[in-house]
């Protein structure tokens, strides 16, 4: 055999035998510069291939290739095992598989008030905002809440020590908005409530409205419902129902409380709607002209309509939601499925 090619695969022996005793990186990095480096011995032996006699030097050089080869592998195999000894001592074991970080979502609570928003925007209404600890002012006497009427109850209603309150509904934002500009007025209000009621299945002290209210000139019954109307399909899909039942409330006349149709059953009763087919949104009419005279605008000019509806309960029709305080208790495992 060539003696090129003996002396090469001496050089190799050593090599692979240099690496087996390695146990840092910095020896391997010495180990390489002796082997590989540009004047490395296998570099040098390389270089002799010049002097080769031609006859041999294809077979010489694909010999020497092979062994050049050979070494590399066995440096690239003992680099393997020094990193992975290496993270193995420092607690790491890089061959694990990895964890996937959960990414957030958006709350149910809070998407269907996002959808309710743009719905509404689209329908040309604007977003408004009032504040949590109202005046009795804004969300009683200047909405025609008598004084006696039961919601003004402390067992009803929070009160705080300087003799605001928490606002019971979104309605008076409706107040807010009408002391601030002129009509026509078309606004959407999103925000939080709160009412001294006992939590179970339906009830929670702190839950969610959207207030809408329209004033402008000849606004009537039917625009109320239209919207409404407008607003189940655009949210729940076309095949939604819109029931309106004849109701009371102060700052409304005629007051309708309305009802989507059930999407989960169809209308044909289940545990949900509790059999009857009809979920109850919440409350709504026509602004009444006590509330135009308690904020300056003039009854005998303007006309408006207005409604109320509960967030929550929108989000428990939309994903089956049995209990409203599922959407409280911060359960990841509830959480996950939206
Ligand atoms: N504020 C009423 C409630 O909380 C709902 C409502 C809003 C009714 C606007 C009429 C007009 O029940």
């Amino acid at each position: 055999m060539n003696s090129l090619v003996a002396q090469m695969q001496a050089v190799l022996e050593d090599a692979r035998e240099a690496l087996a005793g390695l146990s840092s990186l910095e020896e391997l990095e010495a180990c390489r510069v002796r082997f590989l480096g540009r004047r490395g011995e296998v570099t040098l032996l390389l270089k002799d291939m010049g002097r080769v006699d031609p006859s041999e030097r294809r077979e010489v050089g694909r010999a020497a290739n092979e062994v050049k080869a050979a070494v590399q592998e066995a440096f690239a195999a003992a680099l393997a095992r020094l990193e992975r000894g290496r993270s193995l001592a420092s607690g790491l074991d890089v061959t694990l598989p990895g964890r996937l970080r959960r990414a957030g979502r958006t709350h149910p609570v809070t998407r269907v008030m996002d959808d309710a928003v743009a719905i509404f925007r689209r329908m040309g209404f604007v977003v408004a905002d009032g504040p949590d600890q109202e005046t009795v002012y804004h969300n009683f006497d200047a909405l025609n809440t008598p004084e006696d009427h039961p919601s003004r109850d402390p067992q009803d209603t929070f009160y705080l020590a300087d003799g605001r309150c928490l606002r019971t509904q979104t309605s008076p934002v409706q107040v807010r908005v009408m002391e601030s500009r002129q009509p026509p007025v078309r606004i959407v209000c999103p925000g939080r409530c709160y009412r001294r009621d006992t939590p179970d299945a339906t009830h929670s002290m702190n839950f969610h409205q959207i207030e809408g209210l329209y004033v402008d000139r000849r606004v009537s019954l039917a625009d109320l419902k239209g919207c409404l109307e407008e607003f189940a399909r655009e949210l729940l899909g076309p095949q939604v129902q819109v029931r309106f039942r004849p109701h009371f409330f102060p700052f409304t006349e005629p007051s309708i409380e309305y009802d989507f149709s059930c999407i989960l059953c169809a209308g044909r009763g289940c545990g949900v709607c509790k059999r009857s087919g009809w979920l109850e949104i919440s409350g709504a009419g026509m602004v009444d002209p006590a509330v135009f005279e308690a904020v300056g605008y003039d009854p005998e000019i303007w006309t408006g309509y207005a409604f109320g509806m509960g967030i929550e309960r929108i989000a428990m029709i939309r994903h089956a939601i049995g209990d409203i305080r599922l959407l409280y208790e911060n359960d990841m495992r509830f959480l996950a499925q939206f």
